[in-house]
């Protein structure tokens, strides 16, 4: 017997704030990019955040080019949502896409950019696609500051 205090998928699903385009399903179902095993990474630069919203959490990890001063690699996990695993696992892909993104461009990484490649989000979703892009912003400041202080020894 159906329980009466538990809403079926249809009616969770009604109505156009609620629909998820099929690049954010492809990047739910399919992540880009993500790690799970991090005892076995060096990152250059680590970026931990926690989101105020839902107190859900993300991690990224990125591999830089020096010389480039470009993102090589851009690794994360999350305890997040579908919207979280999505948006961030696109931006994964567009930090590294074409030879990777310069840090400078990157720290400048928008939510909005992320959301417009995932074909939008429900609007409820938003703050969830804001982890990965300042763990990302976290992760640069990391490398930079470790940077600074080996250059200056
Ligand atoms: S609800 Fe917490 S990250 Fe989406």
């Amino acid at each position: 017997m159906k329980n009466q205090n538990t809403p079926d998928i249809q009616s969770c699903t009604q109505g156009a704030s609620w629909l998820y385009s099929e690049v954010v399903k492809d990047h739910f179902f399919n992540p880009r990019n993500i790690l799970i095993d991090e005892k076995n990474y060096e990152a250059d630069g680590i970026g931990i955040v926690g989101s105020p919203a839902c107190g859900d959490m993300m991690v990224v990890w990125i591999r830089v080019d020096e010389k480039e001063q470009k993102i090589k690699e851009c690794k994360w996990r999350t305890f997040g949502c579908a919207s979280a695993i999505a948006s961030t696992s696109m931006m994964s892909v567009m930090a590294t896409e074409n030879g990777g993104m310069l840090l400078k461009h990157a720290k400048r990484l928008t939510p909005e950019a992320i959301i417009d490649r995932l074909g939008g989000l429900p609007d409820r979703k938003y703050h969830c696609s804001v982890l990965g892009h300042q763990a990302l912003r976290e992760a640069i400041e990391d490398y930079q500051q470790k940077h600074t202080d080996t250059a200056k020894t």
